[in-house]
């Protein structure tokens, strides 16, 4: 049998048949060369301990995190405005941030605080970024300010989300891809042998699109029958990208016992990506559930993250023979493609950050494209 987890991961494809197969660009979606406006995770929590601060980079943005003596994470460009030092090389005091260098001090929101050779502080202002803590991670928004807090998974909003930090993967292709597959409505019968004539509704809010898809589950195959007893006929589930950069599915979108009993509980996870220079992404992966309380709610949450895992597993090994190799092309999409040619014209509407550099500018792709 083919190791597949083993297939190259280099990006290389990219580059490959450039003039018998010219690549398709697009301003945003698939283009390793910039990035969204969309909260991007860093370090866990627990690797940044009070009074500490490092230097971390995400694609051609280099930036400083540190934490204050209050607990609170702050993150701002890594390079001194004074000569340039790595402020990730710096010490925390209370809750500012001293450069190694020279000693200029900075506040957490960028301002200079102190500046030992002038008797006032000097007129810089250092950029700083909107940062959260959620799911044991630190989060970095890429913009000054945030459109949207880091996502939860579409159902959790009110009760909020307890998680657990599966791994990070290293994908064959950008996240985009990844992503896609996700409302992919064609591949569930080619690839997971599920043949669900799904219907497909979008909305936006605030830099975040969410899918919703409900379809008819047919009544040959075992894991249609199985879903079927499981959820009567139909099977309802809502993928959210938040920021270009964070994916949330919820699998069972509000579903009862046998379509009529019971409110079944949704099956939930998170990506968060970072893309690498070579088009392809690493990505963290999570599982959610809603909050519960007490240990009989830790009880269930373990159990629902045992089947989101099942789930996963199944669903992933399936998925993942269709990324080796590919080099993903909007160039021939059909009427079945429908949702795939929505998700590209939604990413590629979305805010890019000034984090896109390298000497790329905007100009040197295609104009914005309606697939
Ligand atoms: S380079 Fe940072 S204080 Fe001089
Ligand atoms: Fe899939």
């Amino acid at each position: 049998m083919k190791d597949w987890k083993n297939a190259p991961c280099d990006g290389a494809s990219r580059f490959e048949n450039q003039f018998s197969q010219p690549l398709k660009t697009h301003r945003v979606f698939n283009n390793p060369q910039v990035l969204t406006q969309g909260w991007y995770p860093t370090l866990k929590s627990s690797a940044l301990k009070p009074g500490t601060a490092c230097s971390h980079k995400i694609l051609n943005q280099r930036l400083v995190l540190y934490r204050g003596q209050d607990g609170t994470v702050r993150s701002m460009d890594a390079f001194c405005p004074h000569m340039g030092a790595d402020l990730g090389n710096g010490t925390v005091i209370d809750n500012r941030l001293r450069c190694y260098f020279h000693h200029w001090e900075f506040n957490g929101d960028g301002s200079n605080a102190h500046v030992p050779t002038l008797s006032t502080r000097c007129d810089v202002r250092q950029q700083a970024y909107p940062v959260e803590e959620k799911y044991g991670f630190i989060w970095v928004f890429a913009g000054s300010t945030a459109t949207h807090p880091v996502p939860v998974a579409p159902g959790l909003e009110s009760t909020g989300a307890d998680a657990f930090y599966l791994e990070e993967i290293t994908l064959f292709v950008h996240h985009h891809i990844l992503m896609a597959n996700g409302i992919d409505l064609n591949h569930f019968a080619t690839v997971h042998h599920l043949t669900v004539a799904f219907n497909f509704e979008v909305t936006e809010k605030n830099s975040e699109y969410v899918w919703e898809m409900e379809g008819k589950l047919p009544h040959q195959g075992l894991k249609a029958r199985l879903a079927r007893w499981l959820l009567g006929d139909t099977f309802r589930y809502r993928v959210k990208i938040s920021g270009g950069s964070v994916a949330t599915i919820t699998y069972g979108y509000r579903q009862q016992f046998r379509g009529f009993g019971r409110p079944l509980p949704s099956l939930h996870l998170l990506w968060g990506a970072t893309p690498q220079p070579s088009g392809i992404s690493k990505v963290k992966l999570f599982l959610l559930t809603q909050k519960r309380r007490g240990v009989w709610g830790k009880v269930v949450n373990l159990c629902l993250y045992g089947l989101t895992l099942v789930l996963l597993t199944t669903i992933q090994d399936e998925d993942i023979k269709a990324f080796p190799n590919m080099r993903f092309t909007t160039g021939h999409l059909v009427k079945a493609d429908e949702s795939i040619a929505r998700f590209v014209q939604c990413l590629n509407q979305l805010p890019l950050s000034n984090w896109t550099g390298g000497g790329w500018h905007e100009s040197h792709i295609e104009p914005r494209s309606n697939v």
